[in-house]
């Protein structure tokens, strides 16, 4: 670390914006800065663009009424959903990833070569590896990129927002684009009521650019619980079967609904308080939250618990039902498209799930969208075309450097089989 007094300056303002504790903060930063290595300088992080993407398909709750027993009366009733998407054919959480993030970095105006890190926070990805975002990354011809997943479950989108605010920040990256994309209804189990009833499919991105002009991501809190990690589960690859044998479960999501209930609410107030105290506000500077939208009861529940009215809470959980990573950039794109959000609002994203994980991102919204003429869409349309056929291109010189200088994989033993 160099000791630049105006980045650890810029970094305490970009925690703690206005706080009046200054010679304790102080000194607390200056112990900190002892502590451990920091960049040489540090920057502030604001959204420049944003996008979403929904498969076509509307499935009502009076479908699902005739897969299991349950009606529409209390499934809005319980949860305030009337429908959701599904994800059908070739539509994909990678195909859903590309589109939310071109549509982010067309409203940002700003090209894939720009971007130096994509994440994509998701519990449903194609492959283990290659991720969602490596996948992204060569779609849209990101070329410079770094690439990878995060698995937080519905908090995915607070914990890949608020890593690519400190990369951005500490000057790791310029810019980031953050993603949190699902296809949960493909591992939903649709003989269970009880959960069949919530999940739904989408992505939304945003687009995260450093400045010198204060303002944007003001504070970032992430938790883990583990102790109750079985209250929400989805296996995976690597899962062991009651009988100690690894190798694939059943691919879907099991949940204790009303534990996860009880936790949600009070885990959203608290982590909240905490994420809006850091950023030196109150909660009456406050305009607009932007929470996880899991059931219409848990936030009205955490909206008493905060003493705020249900309008300062966004919602669109009717429409698409639980997304979870994608559900709260979904939510954001919806409010701005509505007028929602407004220039030199204060938000706050907040997210919880399985994990057990929470978390919540104070942001100062202090972003209006640069006028993109026709032409410049078409132009990055083309552009896109052409990065697909690199791509294309690309595979096939792989394969014909192979077959010319014999180039194969070798074949290789698998380590577990061992060597004696
Ligand atoms: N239709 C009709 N009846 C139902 C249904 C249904 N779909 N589901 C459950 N019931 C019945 C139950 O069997 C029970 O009947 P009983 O009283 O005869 O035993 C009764 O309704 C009440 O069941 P509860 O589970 O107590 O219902 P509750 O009011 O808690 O609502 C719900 C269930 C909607 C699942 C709620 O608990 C919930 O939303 N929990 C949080 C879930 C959540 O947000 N999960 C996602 C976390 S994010 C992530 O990481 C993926």
């Amino acid at each position: 670390m160099t000791n630049n007094g105006r980045a650890a300056s810029k970094t305490s303002a970009v925690s703690n914006n206005g706080a009046s504790a200054n010679g304790a903060r102080k000194s607390a930063a200056r112990a900190a800065a002892n502590d451990r290595p920091r960049p040489h300088y540090a920057r502030f992080a604001h959204i420049v663009g944003w996008g979403m993407a929904v498969p076509e398909r509307v499935l009502s709750n009076h479908e699902i009424a005739r897969l299991v027993d349950t009606n529409d009366e209390w499934i809005v009733a319980r949860t305030g959903i009337k429908e959701r998407r599904i994800a059908e054919g070739k539509e994909t959480t990678t195909t859903l990833s590309i589109e939310s993030a071109q549509n982010a970095l067309e409203m940002a105006d700003i090209s894939p070569e720009e971007v130096d890190l994509i994440i994509v926070a998701t519990a449903t990805p194609e492959y283990s590896f290659p991720s969602t975002a490596s996948l992204v990354q060569d779609a849209i011809g990101a070329e410079r990129a770094a690439a990878f997943d995060l698995s937080a479950a519905c908090t995915g989108f607070i914990a890949a927002l608020g890593t690519a605010a400190e990369s951005v920040r500490c000057g790791s990256a310029n810019i980031a684009l953050v993603i949190g994309a699902e296809t949960l209804t493909k591992v939903t189990d649709w003989e269970d009521r009880g959960t069949c009833i919530l999940f739904g499919d989408g992505a939304g991105a945003v687009v995260v650019q450093g400045s010198d002009v204060p303002g944007g991501i003001m504070s970032y809190l992430l938790r883990s619980d583990g102790s109750g990690g079985n209250l929400l589960t989805l296996p995976s690859v690597g899962a062991t079967r009651p009988g100690g044998v690894a190798g694939l479960l059943d691919h879907t999501i099991d949940m204790n609904g009303r534990e996860v209930f009880r936790f949600a609410t009070r885990a959203m107030a608290s982590i909240t308080r905490e994420a809006v105290a850091m950023a030196g506000l109150s909660m009456e500077n406050i305009d607009l939250i932007i929470p996880h939208q899991a059931n219409r009861r848990i936030i009205e529940a955490a909206a008493r618990g905060l003493e705020m009215p249900d309008e300062k809470f966004y919602m669109n959980v009717d429409r698409y039902g639980n997304t979870s990573a994608a559900s709260i950039p979904i939510a954001l794109c919806e409010a701005v498209e509505e007028g929602r959000v407004r220039p030199n609002d204060r938000l706050v994203f907040v997210g919880f799930g399985g994990g057990l994980t929470w978390g919540a991102i104070a942001v100062h919204w202090d972003v209006t969208p640069p006028e993109v003429s026709r032409w410049h869409r078409l132009g990055r349309q083309v552009r896109y075309g052409l990065s697909r056929a690199r791509s294309v291109g690309r595979r096939v010189l792989r394969r014909v450097e192979g077959a010319v200088f014999g180039m194969q994989a070798p074949e290789v033993e698998p380590p577990h089989r061992g060597k004696k």
